[in-house]
């Protein structure tokens, strides 16, 4: 029989008691009356109850992460979960979703209540941890790696839930879980770099200390080994200095990137200048360098000695991976639709070129296409970071095209400066030539 009936059975004999008990005014009719009326009382609340606490039992329900009825218990603590900027997930003592705030719908939009949590998050450490808290009843803090559209660092706590909580009678246990994934990066990029600096200052400097020890030793009385020994020192002191000089450069560009550049000038004359300055250098190591530009055309908001730090980059680059031979090219490019309101000078080579795979990672420190061939050519990997955060601070773009074996073109795309745009005096830059520290490499 279904338990259902228990309920009007209950009622109808309560009623019966009662009326006899009123009419034969019987104490015993009475008492059985009054009680067959709570216990009907009784069962129809317990029964409410019951239904309300039942979601768990039906499996994934509706395509909702806000409980049971769509909603948390009303009040200050359920407005400070909702509105918590960290991932909260309530889990029923059978493991299923009852309860996301918004934060973790936002960080993980497919949630649905009664999903169990294995299938929200499918990394081990995930479930493995929130499996043994309910099973032990200790809380556990972990991390765990999840690979979504990419790799993705969270930082996890399970902590069990009071019986009887605001959050529902059948929750068990609350998860947070924070993405880390941004400080991860962040500390990856740190210790790469510290890793990459340190490495390249070691191997100029053991070459330089096994250099010393054998002219102390059997090339002491060698004048003609000392004599080459000696410029082989000097080179690779050199490197160590441009190193160290480009590190600098890069902490203070970065130092200053929030700061806006505040004169007006011209694009194309800084490009020409600094591309005149590279004539010698060209001609000795047979380079056509041709300018094409109208020096006092387009007109930006910069600061000079920076972005004549670019095109000295550029055209170093240009030369130094092109050759003998080679035609370099610095010229105009023509209004793009992709970069509206914005001016670009292209530095053109016709040299060793770049596979299109290689192009998104030019501007990372100490990235290098052939690595042999940069540092015989005394490249340190960090022109182009430099390049790059010049032209975050100036609110500019990098443009990169490229055939392997053709050439490649390096275009810098920055905003043309408004008719009315007022302007401070610029504060005196320190910093060494560009032109004449990339002769000496
Ligand atoms: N015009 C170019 N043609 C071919 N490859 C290039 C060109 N410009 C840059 N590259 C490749 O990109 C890499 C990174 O360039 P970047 O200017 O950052 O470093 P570098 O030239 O090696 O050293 P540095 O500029 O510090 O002297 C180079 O090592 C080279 O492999
Ligand atoms: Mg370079």
């Amino acid at each position: 029989m279904q338990r259902w009936i228990y309920t009007p059975v209950a009622v109808l004999l309560g009623a019966v008691a009662a009326a006899a008990a009123a009419i034969e005014i019987n104490p015993l009719a009475a008492f059985l009356g009054t009680t067959a009326l709570a216990l009907a009382a009784g069962f129809i609340v317990h029964r409410q109850f019951h239904q309300a606490a039942l979601p768990d039992t039906q499996g994934p329900s509706k395509p909702s992460a806000r409980g049971e009825n769509g909603e948390m218990p009303f009040g200050l603590g359920r407005m400070l979960v909702e509105k918590l900027p960290v991932p909260l997930l309530i889990i029923t003592h059978k493991g299923r979703l009852s309860y996301a705030n918004a934060a973790a719908l936002a960080t993980l939009p497919r949630l649905a209540t009664g999903q169990h949590f294995a299938h929200i998050i499918r990394a081990p450490t995930f479930v493995e941890s929130v499996s043994a808290t309910l099973e032990d009843g200790r809380d556990r803090s972990f991390e765990f790696r999840a690979y979504e559209a990419s790799d993705r660092h969270y930082e996890a706590r399970v902590s069990m839930l009071a019986l009887g909580d605001v959050f529902g009678a059948e929750a068990r246990a609350i998860v947070m879980v924070e993405d880390r994934t941004h400080t991860y990066r962040a500390e990856q990029l740190r210790s790469d770099f510290i890793a990459n600096a340190s490495h390249e200052l070691r191997t100029p400097l053991a070459s330089i200390v096994g250099y010393i020890e054998t002219l102390q030793n059997h090339a002491r009385e060698d004048p003609e080994a000392r004599e080459r020994f000696l410029g082989i020192m000097a080179r690779e002191a050199q490197r160590m200095q441009r190193l160290v000089d480009d590190l600098m450069s890069l902490s203070r560009i970065e130092m200053s990137e929030h700061v806006r550049p505040v004169e007006r000038v011209s694009l194309h004359r800084i490009a020409s200048d600094c591309a005149l300055a590279f004539r010698p250098m060209a001609r000795q190591e047979n380079i056509e360098l041709v300018v094409d530009l109208d020096p006092g055309g387009a007109e930006i908001i910069a600061d000079p000695d920076q972005l004549a730090q670019v095109f000295a980059n550029l055209i170093d680059n240009a030369m130094k991976y092109s050759g003998e031979g080679a035609h370099v090219r610095v010229h105009a490019a023509p209004e793009s639709p992709a970069h509206p309101g914005r001016v670009g000078v292209s530095v053109s080579d016709t040299g060793v070129g770049i596979a299109k795979d290689k192009l998104p990672r030019l501007t990372e420190r100490f990235y290098r296409v052939n690595v042999h061939h940069s540092r015989n050519k005394g490249g340190t990997g960090l022109g182009l970071a430099i390049v790059k955060h010049i032209l975050n601070r100036h609110m500019g773009r990098i443009e990169v095209t490229s055939t392997p074996g053709k050439g490649s073109t390096f275009t810098v795309w920055l905003p043309r400066a408004a008719s009315g745009e007022r302007l401070r005096a610029r504060p005196k830059d320190n910093s060494a030539d560009p032109v004449a520290r990339r002769a000496s490499s």
